[in-house]
């Protein structure tokens, strides 16, 4: 499984960039609202893409075809590596058709259900981003979809590649890997703690301190 950030703030990509672990970024509205308006959308994704030489998706606002086309050709000629994403509703999978068709990538995001999932491949989407923590939120098994959309793509050989996304904690890392997502996008926090263990941090004091004594 790959691993996306799941960002737009560039602070958090550099550090990240420089471990060697990330392959892509996600970028969503919220996110690039977190950032305030001192820089414009436009800038940051070509600060991202001079960063990271994988896919960065950057989000339409508009909630009609024709307004998401026209975002998504501007968007499109920020840098190669821009991957479209699009909410899953009618006028989304619209947009997607037309963009998958003129070799444009999309993500189709806000998926909740296996169906969402696999209308958003058949529309042609490049990725499909399953929200895992705010299906938890609502007391329904957000991870439980990610498995089931990998059953019907193993079973119908889908291409499209499943996102595990509203990554909330390490275990939905591991979870997501398990279930068979092709990438998870995760916040820069949760990408932290799980590259932490305490027994690494111990066992590395302890090696320091006995490494010391010989030479004290
Ligand atoms: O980028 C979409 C997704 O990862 C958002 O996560 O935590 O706002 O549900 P969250």
């Amino acid at each position: 499984m790959e691993i996306y950030l799941d960002t737009a703030n560039l602070k958090e990509i550099q550090e990240v960039a420089a471990l060697g672990i990330i392959s892509g970024i996600t970028t969503n509205p919220t996110l690039v609202a977190k950032e305030g308006k001192g820089v414009s959308f436009e800038t940051r994704i070509k600060e991202i893409a001079e960063i990271i030489p994988g896919p960065i998706s950057a989000e339409v606002v508009s909630t009609e075809a024709t307004g998401m086309l026209r975002e998504a050709y501007a968007m499109a000629k920020w840098s190669s590596q821009v991957v479209i994403k699009i909410p899953m509703i009618p006028e989304g999978l619209k947009a997607v058709k037309i963009l998958s068709q003129d070799g444009i990538k999309t993500n189709m995001t806000l998926i909740f259900s296996t169906n969402q999932a696999l209308l958003a491949a058949r529309a042609g989407a490049t990725y499909v981003s399953s929200f895992i923590g705010r299906m938890d939120d609502i007391s329904q098994d957000g991870m439980r979809v990610i498995r089931e959309i990998r059953e019907v793509w193993d079973r119908h050989s889908i291409q499209a590649r499943i996102i595990a996304a509203s990554i909330r904690h390490p275990i939905h890392l591991v979870e997501a890997a398990r279930a068979g997502a092709h990438i998870a996008t995760v916040p820069y926090k949760i990408l932290m703690q799980a590259l932490k263990h305490p027994l690494t941090d111990i066992g590395l004091e302890r090696f320091l301190a006995d490494w010391k004594s010989l030479t004290s």
